[in-house]
């Protein structure tokens, strides 16, 4: 799927989610077989949130990496889940159970947050969807304190190998008729492929992280390469 500018882009990703997200956590536990959850505590752990610290979960959906990080630590002093999807983080609130995650309706080209404010910055599942990553990296890291870290979880373009190609099957023949099955949308789930076809290799992007100003970056390959966990200090 190709858009005839950012602001289409944007707009189809806001309402595609807003369409997904009462379907949204199981039809990430089935196409991933629950690895979700393993690669989301993960990325928590690599935040190296200090005791009393403050966490920025940013493009939160259900809240789901906002959760991970109460679980770890629950004696941190601010969890916040922003997101630019309202439905997204309403189902989140429905299952939020009474956990302290403040929620936060927000654009990350344009977060709503003074310079500093957090220990960590992380995001799971975003970049792909963002008009701009290289102006995404540089607001997270404006709202990340001097030395905290900044976290990105996602689906790198699949590599040009055979388990690359064999991913590509799943991704593009699969998971777009189970999305629609489960969903009922499986244009949304048709998206999804495509985004990653058309989104960055790790490499790339961690040079793209590097250029926004972090150091330190490096990236760990999750789900037989088919996934990223990059993370850089401010
Ligand atoms: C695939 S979901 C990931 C949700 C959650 N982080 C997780 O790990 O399951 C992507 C989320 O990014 C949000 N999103 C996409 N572009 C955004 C933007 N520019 N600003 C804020 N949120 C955005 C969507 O609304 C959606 O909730």
């Amino acid at each position: 799927m190709t858009f005839d500018s950012a602001s289409k882009k944007r707009e189809y990703v806001n309402t595609m989610f807003a369409r997904i997200a009462h379907r949204y956590d199981l039809m990430n536990r089935l196409m991933t077989g629950g690895q979700d959850v393993r690669w989301r505590r993960l990325m928590v752990r690599e935040a190296a949130l200090p005791p009393g610290g403050r966490f920025l979960d940013i493009a939160t959906g259900t809240g789901d990496v906002a959760f991970e990080a109460l679980r770890q630590q629950p004696d941190l002093a601010l969890v916040v889940g922003a997101d630019f999807t309202l439905p997204m983080m309403h189902a989140g609130q429905a299952r939020a159970a009474g956990r302290p995650v403040h929620w936060a309706g927000a654009d990350t080209l344009c977060l709503p947050f003074p310079d500093d404010t957090f220990d960590a910055v992380a995001s799971g599942f975003l970049m792909r969807n963002v008009v701009d990553v290289g102006m995404a990296l540089a607001e997270q890291l404006r709202v990340t304190r001097p030395g905290g870290r900044v976290l990105v979880l996602d689906v790198p373009r699949p590599p040009d190998t055979l388990g690359g190609k064999m991913f590509r099957f799943y991704f593009h023949r699969i998971v777009p008729r189970l999305g629609g099955l489960i969903s009922g949308q499986p244009d949304a789930y048709g998206y999804l492929p495509r985004s990653a076809d058309s989104f960055l290799r790790p490499s790339q992007l961690a040079g793209v992280m590097e250029a926004a100003g972090l150091r330190q970056v490096r990236y760990q390959m999750l789900m037989l390469g088919t996934v990223a966990l990059h993370v850089g200090v401010k």
